[in-house]
């Protein structure tokens, strides 16, 4: 892998007169950062950045995204070769070890992910306990952190790298699984496990609609497209969930710890929860006519808080790769199981009337990953609110894949610094006159 370049490259940053040196970090893809970490033991300043749209809070190796050029590679391989030529597994083990596996290794790796797939006896019962109508993003999170419970050495502070491997085996493998019973859970169906028969993808969507001692056949059209869309959700750099798995890792809480984070994290309608909204916000525009003006003008309207949903983007200041990719995977599914969804034909036209609007263009807004993703899950026959869940079952390897990178490079916990606006010193005033 190329190394970062060592350069002597400063900034000046005066203050007061004085002038403060700081280096200057270039990334493999030249990307450049000043590295600030003496700012404050230098000059007692700190930087603020809302939302750290400016702030780089890690360096990493895993993923590479240029918002600008509208690219994103995993490990250096580009989403769309990955998504065209590997599968969801090989780029699980891709992201988590660095290279692809060779086909011993593939086959290495689903053995032991087949031997860890089921639920230990119990958790069922826990997801059980749950109100059926608990929305699935909180039964996922719970029913994670709970896992703890089940496989104590997961909470080890220090796992070496036998250990985390076999942690990462454990998720990856039951993630399947739990987000199958939660989707039963709230059909009010049976836990039904792991069948050995079927393959990582096939096994989900046998779990999910399968019954138990009843042969189950399933579109290979619907599994190549469920597989495509988990290695485009599979990591996406330091986005709202991921920097929380490593912030919450970084104060060595467990993985399981951590990842229950990330999917509470994930699961707001800014962030993953935003394929959830799409959805509801193409229903809606469809039961109001289909009027899609109406809603454009919704969108930008400063007075209305409506936003257009899977629009828009912290980093992709032009298309973002994954919803180019989906959007074709949407006309190929939809055509291949003979679906004509309106809000397809809906969809479009939003995006066409956006993508030829000044307020969008103006502000870089593009479709983003979430917002065709959901009509194909739709057509796969799977609840509007499971949509997150799914994003979370393909988010998995790169969350612990982040996890591990910043383990293994000992970072410190992460405790940002403020600037404090409240009282300065003020006397007890006793309002109860004791
Ligand atoms: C994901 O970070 C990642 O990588 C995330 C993700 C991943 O793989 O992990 O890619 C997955 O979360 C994709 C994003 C899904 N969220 C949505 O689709 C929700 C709708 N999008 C927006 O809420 C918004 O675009 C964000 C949250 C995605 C990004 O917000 P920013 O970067 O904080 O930008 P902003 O809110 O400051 O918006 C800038 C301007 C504002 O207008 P002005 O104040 O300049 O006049 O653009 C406007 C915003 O009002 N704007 C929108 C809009 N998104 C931004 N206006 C209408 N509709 C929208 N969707």
């Amino acid at each position: 892998m190329s190394k970062i370049a060592e350069l002597n490259e400063t900034v000046e940053l005066s203050i007061n007169g004085q002038s403060y040196s700081f280096p200057v970090i270039v990334g493999t893809e030249n990307e450049k950062g000043i590295d600030i970490d003496s700012l404050r033991a230098k000059t007692l300043y700190i930087t603020l950045d809302s939302g750290f749209k400016n702030t780089g809070s890690c360096k990493s190796a895993i993923t590479f995204l240029d918002g600008e050029e509208g690219i994103l590679r995993y490990r250096g391989y580009s989403i769309e070769e990955l998504a065209e030529k590997a599968s969801f597994l090989e780029v699980a083990y891709l992201l988590y070890h660095g290279e692809l596996p060779n086909s011993a290794q593939l086959e290495a790796f689903s053995r032991e992910l087949e031997a860890e797939a089921a639920l230990p006896a119990g958790v069922d019962k826990i997801i059980d306990s749950f109100p059926q109508d608990t929305h699935p993003m909180a039964m996922l999170s719970a029913v994670l952190s709970v896992l703890t419970g089940y496989y104590p050495e997961s909470v080890n502070p220090n796992p070496d790298g036998k250990l985390a491997e076999k942690l990462y085996i454990q998720l990856l493998a039951k993630m399947p699984t739990l987000c199958a019973y939660i989707y039963r859970r709230g059909q009010g169906l049976p836990y039904l496990p792991p069948n050995p028969n079927f393959a990582y993808c096939e096994n989900f969507l046998y779990m999910m609609y399968g019954e138990a001692g009843k042969p189950f056949r399933v579109n290979p059209t619907v599994v190549e497209a469920l597989d495509k869309l988990l290695i485009l959700h599979a990591d996406h750099e330091q986005n709202c969930s991921t920097s929380t798995v490593r912030i919450v890792g970084s104060s060595q809480a467990s993985v399981y710890s951590s990842v229950s984070a990330g999917v509470s994290a994930l699961w707001g309608p800014l962030h993953g929860g935003a394929n959830q909204q799409v959805i509801e916000m193409l229903e809606a525009i469809k039961a109001d006519g289909g009027d899609t003006d109406k809603y454009i003008a919704k969108a930008k309207d400063k007075n209305d808080n409506f936003r257009l949903s899977g629009f828009g983007h912290r980093v992709y200041k032009n298309f973002d790769p994954r919803a180019t990719i989906i959007k074709k995977a949407c006309d190929d599914v939809l055509s291949a199981m003979g679906i004509n969804d309106p809000v397809l034909t809906i969809a479009k036209g939003l995006e066409q009337a956006a993508l030829n609007d000044t307020y969008f263009k103006d502000r870089k807004l593009y479709p983003n990953v979430d917002f065709y993703s959901g009509i194909i899950y739709r057509a796969l026959g799977i609840p509007t609110e499971m949509f997150t869940v799914m994003f979370a079952l393909g988010r998995l390897p790169g969350w612990v894949s982040q996890w591990k990178e910043m383990r293994d490079g000992g970072e410190p916990i992460g405790r940002p610094r403020q600037i404090y606006t409240g009282y300065t010193l003020r006397p007890f005033t006793d309002l109860n006159k004791r």
